[in-house]
């Protein structure tokens, strides 16, 4: 994600610097016109840094390093934009340790994966004070399609979370009834098309398409990653005291699916596990479908 993020940024003209753990994965990205940085400190130094990594833990590790790291020459952001999907209590702890130091904070995560980057489609939902947001604004544009503004603090946060819940849902939902409309005889590319057609296709159901007719399963979003979301969404539940009975089910079938080691493909995968429990035993279909991303 932050790979296609920070590559539309340097597309758009932006002076970009990036670092990645892995510095090697970052280097295709001086084609655009983008920096890559040796050293996390050598962020410290810029006016408005972005992050894009995996949990709470991996953002509060990444984000004290580079403080740390800039502390001895004397540098810190003016801006932080942190776009991971985290927790409202791990955005909140964030925003205290940034305002502590006089960094103004936005919480920006984001609905879309690599590919819907690369369209152009990706949007950002923000909370924190609206000026940050305003000023984001410009480079939220150069990046996606759009971005909303939902409130102070930490608002942004549950927004995403319930965003992916749904992703979760809906996606075992959409390998449920693929599977029985299989079994009962009907092509899945065939019943697809009418699905993206009917009132019950949206954008999602059409870029899951092509994997679900053809089984490319290459990863776009980890189970692991989706676990770590509808965990959050579950705790959330507790916190507010709201049922999500379709929520923890969907949670449980993708811990089955990495209990029996599913954890590299993506996590569409659900379609597979979903055949398996059904006695099927699927085959790519070999059928040009398009994935409405590209219209
Ligand atoms: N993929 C999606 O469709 C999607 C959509 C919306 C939101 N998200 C959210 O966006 C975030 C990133 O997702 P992704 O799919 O891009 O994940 P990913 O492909 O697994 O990439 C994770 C990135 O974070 C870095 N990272 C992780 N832990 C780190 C640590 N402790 N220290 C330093 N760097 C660390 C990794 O560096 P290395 O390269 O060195 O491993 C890599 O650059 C997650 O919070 C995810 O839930 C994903």
């Amino acid at each position: 994600m932050g790979y296609e993020m920070a590559g539309r940024l340097a597309k758009s003209g932006g002076d970009v610097l990036v670092w990645n753990r892995t510095a090697e994965k970052a280097k295709p990205l001086e084609k655009y016109g983008a920096r890559v940085a040796g050293q996390i400190a050598e962020l410290a130094a810029r006016d408005i840094v972005f992050c894009m990594v995996s949990t709470y833990k991996d953002v509060k590790e990444v984000v004290t390093n580079m403080l740390d790291s800039g502390k001895n020459a004397g540098k810190k952001p003016r801006m932080l934009i942190e776009c991971s999907s985290i927790s409202l209590e791990g955005s909140a702890e964030l925003r205290e340790l940034l305002e502590k130091k006089g960094i103004q904070y936005l919480a920006a995560p984001v609905s879309g994966n690599a590919k819907v980057i690369k369209a152009g489609k990706l949007s950002f939902v923000c909370s924190g004070p609206k000026a940050a947001y305003d000023e984001a604004k410009p480079f939220l544009d150069a990046m996606g399609k759009g971005s909303s503004w939902v409130g102070e603090g930490e608002l942004s946060r549950i927004v995403k979370i319930c965003h992916n819940v749904f992703l979760g849902v809906v996606t075992q939902s959409l390998a449920e009834i693929t599977v029985l409309a299989q079994k009962a005889g009907v092509p899945r590319h065939a019943f697809l098309e009418f699905m993206n057609q009917s009132v019950m296709g949206s954008t999602f159901s059409r870029y899951k398409t092509p994997a679900f007719v053809n089984l490319d399963f290459k990863v776009t979003f980890t189970p692991h990653l989706l676990r770590k979301d509808m965990d959050l969404g579950l705790d959330a539940g507790r916190k507010f005291e709201v049922p999500m009975p379709l929520a923890s089910a969907t949670r449980d079938l993708i811990q089955s699916m990495i209990g029996q080691g599913w954890t590299e493909q993506d996590f569409a995968t659900l379609l597979l596990q979903q055949a398996e429990a059904s006695g099927l035993k699927l085959k790519p279909e070999n059928v040009e479908v398009g994935d409405g991303l590209s219209s």
